[in-house]
């Protein structure tokens, strides 16, 4: 459990530390981290690979919190991380994260891109369609290369989750189809190419699941596929893909099976299926990105202005909102609110908590209960490490919060607040053009 409250004084604490005085000193909107929070789920997963006597490997997927300073707590955990675009991988070296470890993703990835994962010779590139196919054939040909690959599927399975998340079902814009053939030519092209070592499968079916059946489903699917490579092409995996997707508890009322527990079903799947087909234990892949940073982080926030108007409920505004949590707004996403500095109270009073951005969409959290509100008081909301400072916006022209990590009751900044001087930085003066000023 990330964040406590503390008896005597009625705060929130997140990683045995204070949040008001947090608030205080690092000043608001501000994202914090229990580092030993994700350590403990990263150790949760390598655990359950061991119980099982698996080759596993945790990949952390980067588009949930990607900062220098998350490479560098998971670095030496012996984690690998997924990136999906040049910024990402930039991130993950200017941390010292071993390009070795590194799997690149993506549906698009461009010449620039590539050739940089090339020159740095990335660990993996997960294949995701022929242009991409073609086009890493083609470089890898050009430097007289070799890189390790793994194909993405879609295997035809849809988690139970909001549809903007779903990517595992068979009209998607992600993976090489099963059913047409296009996987087998993918495999059958890329097996072909001295260039290429293809170490296995790798499938994503979606994000927020909240037990185990869909990673069943999809991994059974898997392992047909590869029954069928062994037998079409004799073809061998060392890797077998099952993404992330993980679902972790946002509101009361959340029950999500333990990331471990359902990684620890579909392992008892895998083992039993490859069992029946005398196929050989794979490394085992996983991708978490929400489990493993969302429950550790909380964004705190200072109440600022409300509005009351009798018979309807107040609105109670704080000084971020959908520039720092877009989620919200994005796709009604549900926080759980804390008065961080008077936790507990009798009297209480439904309010919503909104943002202070011009739109009034802007709504960090409908009708929640709290203690009577104040302006000055802090507002936390809880679970919103993952896809939230990610998809951070510069929206009105806010800065960006700052971002600390609390590791061992010791509190660091691992991103700066942004400044009006940051958000400046790109642009130049327009100057009319020579004929128009004439
Ligand atoms: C390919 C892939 N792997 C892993 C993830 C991480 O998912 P989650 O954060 O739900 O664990 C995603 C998220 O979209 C993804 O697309």
């Amino acid at each position: 459990m990330t964040t406590t409250v503390e008896s005597t004084k009625n705060h929130l604490m997140i990683g045995g530390m204070d949040t008001v005085k947090l608030a205080e000193q690092f000043g608001t909107p501000l994202i914090a981290y229990d580092t030993q929070d994700i350590v403990r789920q990263v150790k949760a997963f390598q655990q359950t690979f061991a119980n099982h006597r698996i080759d596993g490997i945790v990949s952390y997927a980067s588009k949930a919190f990607c900062v220098k300073g998350i490479y560098q707590l998971l670095a030496p955990l012996g984690v690998h991380a997924d990136v999906v675009s040049a910024g990402e991988m930039a991130t993950a070296f200017a941390a010292g994260f071993p390009a070795s470890r590194l799997s690149f993703h993506g549906n698009n990835k461009s010449v620039d891109e590539l050739t940089m994962a090339l020159d740095h010779h990335l660990g993996t590139i997960i294949v995701d369609n022929f242009v991409e196919l073609h086009l890493l054939q083609r470089l890898l040909q050009e430097r007289d290369e070799t890189i390790a690959i793994q194909i993405r599927v879609t295997p035809g399975v849809s988690a139970h989750t909001h549809q903007y998340i779903q990517t595992g079902q068979v009209d998607s814009k992600f993976g090489f189809d099963i059913g047409s053939g296009q996987a087998d030519q993918a495999l059958t092209e890329a097996l072909a190419d001295d260039h290429l070592e293809v170490r296995g499968v790798h499938a994503h079916i979606g994000s927020q699941i909240f037990e185990s059946t869909g990673f069943v489903m999809a991994a059974e699917k898997l392992i047909e596929l590869l029954t069928h490579w062994h037998e079409a092409f004799g073809y061998s995996a060392q890797v077998l893909n099952i993404g992330g997707g993980f679902g972790i508890k946002y509101v009361e009322g959340d029950d999500p099976q333990s990331p471990e527990d359902q990684l620890d079903t579909v392992l008892t799947t895998i083992e039993a299926r490859l069992g029946n087909h005398h196929l050989e234990m794979p490394e085992i892949w996983i991708e978490p990105g929400r489990s493993l940073v969302g429950p550790a982080g909380i964004n705190l926030y200072r109440v600022g202005a409300n509005k009351r108007v009798p018979g309807l409920l107040p609105y109670v505004a704080v000084d971020g909102g959908m520039g720092d949590n877009i989620r919200p707004a994005l796709y009604q996403a549900a926080y759980e609110p804390v008065l961080a500095n008077h936790v507990e109270d009798s009297s209480k009073e439904t309010i919503h908590i909104v943002g202070k951005y011009c739109e009034s969409g802007d709504i960090l959290v409908n009708e929640a209960t709290l203690p009577v509100t104040k302006t000055g008081d802090v507002i936390a909301l809880l679970a919103t490490g993952a896809y939230g400072y990610s998809m951070a916006s510069n929206y009105n022209r806010n800065p960006r919060p700052a971002v600390i990590f609390i590791d061992h009751k010791h509190a660091s900044v691992v991103v700066r607040r942004e400044t009006n001087r940051d958000i400046l930085a790109l642009d130049e003066d327009f100057k009319k053009s020579a004929a128009e000023a004439r």
